[in-house]
């Protein structure tokens, strides 16, 4: 098999490919992937985030990759309107989030707070012979560390950023004991890795001469645990559809807290929201998802990012605690023209808000997705927009594609084939639709 498909692509070693020219890079795809022109062409389209920029931006650069822009609307934070860019590919999301939205307006939007920019990197020394005395040894010259530190980035410290502390802890490994330094810093309004990662890096040699052991890893941590964001809302069980709707709500979210396999698809729904305006922003998605999911680990057990509770009024009340590492300046966020449009779509000029608005967002996320799961179950809604994508697929135009939807619907069978029966059908025969 593997045979078969060298034989179809030729080799995949291609010294030197990450020097050649992005149009040279195009040429050597197109031969050894045997593409078309019309493939070519798609890969050499200009799009928002220009081909040069692309190029710089990551290695072996052949192209750009499109996935929809929306806008969700209705959300109220902190007393502010906002609209909200999403990147995603799943449809209903971004109609559910401003659903909600309007529904949490009604009881006076979405209350959020960030924590400041706190990010911990982490400096792992092992073959340390007294590994208490190496932790000794380190904090005691703890403001050492901490002006090398900060002597690595003077823009920060000039905005008042840079190192706030340093905590060592003594582990115990399946190799041995390992002393871990934590340098826990105000990275402001950058999401930080480089900052902190650079830090590591000019602190390490010292750690390693003051003990005699031997560093290895100097790396970000991210699990943010220090940078969260807190959302709240309380919304009228009227605006609901009455108490049997926060009732279910509040089942839904219990489900969740006592299921690992159910909050984990609760987790997802958040994430939807969150993720789909960190692409719109530029954000490192993986180092979100990676400190959600660890952070809802923190207790042992997997649980959800989000709590729903009945108050004394019968109105639903929601509340979502979880990391959120994410910049405002620097790495793609400043190089990717449609993440400056975003920012400006959203008026956030600092991490900190936007971090409360995508709190806020996968607060509200949450909340549509457990309102139609507790009620009429997510798939209606879906499956019309995911109908209207087959119908698109089986080449329907115009006033075509709302005929073969509603048909499908009626048939009770969403499916490509179908799609496809549906508008030859309609084309043979105009006047029946
Ligand atoms: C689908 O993308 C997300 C949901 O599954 C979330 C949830 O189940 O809470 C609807």
């Amino acid at each position: 098999m593997l045979d078969r498909c060298l034989k179809t692509i030729g080799t995949s070693r291609l010294p030197g490919f990450h020097k050649l020219s992005m149009k040279e890079r195009l040429l050597k795809l197109k031969e050894i992937a045997q593409l078309s022109e019309e493939d070519i062409q798609l890969l050499s389209r200009e799009g928002p985030l220009p081909l040069e920029i692309a190029d710089k931006m990551i290695e072996n650069v052949v192209g750009t990759f499109a996935l929809p822009f929306a806008i969700a609307t209705n959300f109220l934070i902190n007393d502010k309107d906002y609209l909200i860019p999403m990147v995603i590919e799943e449809p209903s999301v971004v109609a559910a989030a401003s659903n909600a939205a309007r529904m949490t307006r009604e009881g006076g939007g979405i209350r959020a707070q960030a924590t400041d920019s706190i990010m911990i990197s982490q400096i792992q020394l092992v073959k340390v012979p007294s590994p208490y005395t190496a932790k000794y040894v380190i904090l005691e010259r703890k403001q050492e560390i901490m002006d090398l530190a900060n002597s690595t980035n003077p823009i920060l410290t000039k905005v008042g950023g840079g190192v706030r502390d340093v905590e060592v802890n003594v582990l115990d490994s399946p190799v041995g004991p390992m002393v871990i330094t934590n340098l826990v810093v105000d990275v402001k309004d950058a999401m930080g890795a480089n900052t902190v990662n650079t830090m590591a890096e000019a602190v390490a040699p010292l750690i390693e001469k003051w003990t005699g052991g031997k560093v290895y890893l100097r790396i970000i941590s991210n699990l943010a645990d220090r940078r969260l964001v807190r959302a709240w809302t309380r919304v009228p069980k009227d605006v609901l559809g009455g108490e049997e709707v926060v009732d279910g709500i509040v089942y839904a979210w219990a489900f969740a807290a006592a299921d690992p396999y159910r909050a984990a698809t609760h987790n997802k729904g958040i994430m939807n929201g969150v993720i789909a305006v960190a692409l719109a922003t530029g954000q490192d998605t993986r180092a979100l998802e990676a400190g959600a999911h660890a952070y809802a680990s923190r207790s042992g057990k997997y649980s959800p990012l989000s709590v729903w509770e009945k108050d004394g009024n019968g109105d639903l009340v929601g509340y979502l605690e979880m990391p959120m590492a994410v910049g405002v300046i620097g790495g793609a966020v400043k190089v990717n023209p449609m993440a400056q449009l975003s920012l400006k779509i959203l008026g956030v000029k600092t991490a900190k808000e936007l971090a409360e608005v995508m709190g806020a967002v996968g607060l509200a996320q949450n909340l549509a997705a457990l309102r139609a799961l507790a009620t009429e179950g997510i798939q209606r809604g879906h499956m019309k927009l995911h109908a209207r994508q087959l119908a698109i697929t089986a080449g329907a135009a115009g006033k075509e594609v709302d005929v073969v939807v509603e048909e499908m619907i009626k048939r009770g069978a969403i499916r490509l084939d179908v799609a496809k029966e549906i508008l030859e059908n309609i084309r043979k025969n105009p006047s029946s639709s």
